[in-house]
């Protein structure tokens, strides 16, 4: 079922559990609008994990300001340790905040912890990672781009630019992380339906440019440079894999061609550059889209299930250097 159609299938659960959320926390209006104490907000965050998630964190923290009404308590993972997530969720429900916000650095193991909040009545408001079991119940909503539509289009962009077909490779985030399963799915949704394509195999570089490069490094050696085509699941792994290319004496973009997923400056200016050739954003800045679910959860107002933020694509040097002075991360 795509994440579209369960919107449909279960807004109905989902504006019931809003409404027990906003019920049970009406009590602390959102903001200070109307001069009351701060609304406060614990932020199970990831941390420090690339340029994406710092542009996502940055723009949460700046938007919960205390001028909009917030006291925004952030908790970045330690080394993008689970059980450090764990301890400051639980923090935060013993402490009794207004909301959570909790970005997760592992795609399961959040049950005892979201039923600890729902006892407590706290509203849980997932940050771009989803969760499994994926219990609406027990959050609100999710809040992302949809990894699967973004993935596909990378997909479709790969079948027009290789109309015979092509032998290619994916570099992954890390295993157990919600979104590198969505982007799988829609990738396979597409390129599966295409026998010309030749999967060569698919390997994680969690996340970071220096594994990007060492992991393709080791893919180019061993299939005798014949790869012409790269799924990178994010900027940094397909920045490093433009390095290996080059290294092995090839041309980016025209040997290989490297698509990834983020749209981060270094990427958008390796696209202009002809380093990369496909950038799908996965855009990270919707805090404005977070503070808006938080009124609306401590408000009592029903609210979809999975919030799909806007993204874009760029196929082109001339398609980044028209959006780089525009662009916000
Ligand atoms: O969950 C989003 C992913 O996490 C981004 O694509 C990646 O850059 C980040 O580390």
């Amino acid at each position: 079922m795509s994440a579209r159609n369960r919107i449909v299938q279960v807004a109905g659960a989902a504006a019931a559990g809003a409404l027990v959320f906003g019920l049970a926390s009406c009590s602390n209006d959102a903001g200070s609008a109307s001069g009351d104490e701060l609304t406060t907000v614990g932020f199970v965050a990831v941390g420090p994990e690339g340029d994406w998630r710092a542009a996502n964190e940055q723009n949460i923290q700046d938007t919960f300001s205390e001028d909009a009404g917030y006291e925004l308590k952030y908790a970045p993972a330690a080394n993008l340790d689970q059980k450090s997530q764990i301890d400051a969720f639980t923090s935060f429900v013993d402490e009794g905040v207004d909301v959570i916000l909790l970005s997760a650095t592992e795609g399961s193991g959040w049950e005892d912890s979201l039923e600890r909040a729902q006892e407590a009545e706290i509203p849980v408001i997932l940050i771009d990672r989803g969760i499994e079991p994926d219990n609406t119940d027990l959050y609100v909503t999710r809040i992302a781009p949809d990894n699967q539509q973004v993935a596909a289009g990378v997909a479709e962009w790969a079948v027009s630019e290789f109309p015979d077909g092509a032998n290619y490779f994916v570099l992954e985030g890390p295993a157990g992380v919600s979104v590198v399963n969505e982007r799988n799915e829609g990738w396979d949704s597409v390129i599966s339906e295409n026998a010309a394509f030749e999967k060569l195999g698919a390997q994680t570089a969690n996340w970071s440019t220096e594994e990007g490069k060492s992991v393709f490094e080791t893919v180019l050696k061993s299939n005798d440079n014949d790869v012409q085509l790269l799924f990178a699941q994010n900027d940094e792994m397909g920045l490093g894999a433009v390095q290996a290319v080059e290294e092995a004496g090839l041309t980016p973009g025209e040997d290989v061609k490297i698509a990834t997923i983020d749209g981060t400056k270094g990427a958008m200016e390796a696209l202009a550059a002809g380093e990369l050739s496909f950038v799908a954003e996965y855009n990270p800045l919707f805090g404005e889209t977070a503070v808006d679910v938080v009124e609306k959860a401590l408000e009592g107002e029903s609210v979809e299930p999975y919030i799909i933020v806007p993204s874009e694509t760029f196929d082109s040097s001339e398609a980044a250097e028209a959006a780089l002075p525009d662009r916000q991360y």
